[in-house]
């Protein structure tokens, strides 16, 4: 079933067509995988969705039934949506262990005003950190951790966001997760990734590296300059003329 669609979507920047009336479908229980050249509007296409940047034409439909021409940041979660960052955002001078316990708290008002870290929270947030291997690591302070770490700890408020409430999270975008992460730390995020979409979450994923793309994605869509070049079975996209002459013979 497609939790996320978008019909002829569109952003422009100055004379760069960043997204150019793309439709895509992100489904329940898949991994939707989205690759293209640098500067293709992989991460301009989740800006928009996350509505961080204004949309400028086209629209979103939600679980089939709510249709947005625009999306508004606060309502984001609302939708069931949550993302990561290319270039990781967290919350630099607080320690790991309340980078988590802020996700797990400020979706709930109740508890957020009267237990505020209770032993709930405490003990989802021991198991996400312990989930992506940063339990020994939750007293220092997020700008302290390496890159590698950063980004395994963006993935944990991710998995904390699951038990917030009031509203489930149905969609996860990941860009570029596994840029810079060692072997050990890109097994732990495969791994998480496959049970995400296990439970039945729409997994979105902006990836480099076809070995991976390979290994996880169900669905794959390839951009060039904005603009659908080709969508399908990863392995039948990625033997296509046209998709290795994007890339130069990746
Ligand atoms: N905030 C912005 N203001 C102006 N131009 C932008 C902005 N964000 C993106 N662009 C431009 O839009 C185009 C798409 O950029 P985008 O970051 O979406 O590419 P990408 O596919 O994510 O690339 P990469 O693989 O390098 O992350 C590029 O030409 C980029 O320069
Ligand atoms: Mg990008």
């Amino acid at each position: 079933m497609p939790y996320l669609r978008t019909h002829n979507l569109e952003k422009k920047f100055d004379g760069v067509h960043a997204v150019d009336h793309l439709s895509v479908t992100f489904e329940a229980g898949k991994i939707t995988s989205i690759v293209g050249p640098n500067g293709s509007g992989k991460s301009t296409l989740i800006n928009t969705l996350t509505g961080m940047i204004p949309v400028d034409g086209g629209a979103v439909i939600i679980a089939d039934t709510t249709h947005l021409t625009k999306v508004v940041p606060h309502q984001v979660p609302l939708y069931g949506m949550t993302r990561t960052f290319q270039d990781v955002k967290l919350f630099e001078q607080m320690p790991v262990l309340d980078n988590v316990l802020v996700v797990l708290t400020e979706r709930n008002i109740v508890s957020a005003l009267f237990e505020k870290h209770g032993t709930y929270h405490l003990e989802r947030a021991e198991e996400v950190l312990k989930r992506v291997g940063l339990w020994e690591k939750r007293n220092e302070l997020a700008k302290n951790l390496s890159y590698g770490q950063r980004k395994l700890l963006e993935i944990a408020r991710v998995l904390g966001m699951l038990h917030g409430a009031p509203g489930e999270i149905e969609l996860i975008f990941f860009d570029e997760p596994f840029a810079g992460l060692f072997p050990e730390m890109v097994k732990t995020v495969i791994s998480v990734m496959k049970e995400l979409r296990d439970k039945g979450k729409a997994v979105v994923l902006v990836e480099h590296n076809m070995d991976i793309i390979r290994e996880l994605s169900d669905h794959l869509y390839v951009l060039d300059a904005g603009k659908l070049l080709a969508d399908g079975k990863p392995l039948e996209v990625l033997a296509r003329k046209d998709v290795i002459e994007a890339y130069l013979g990746e």
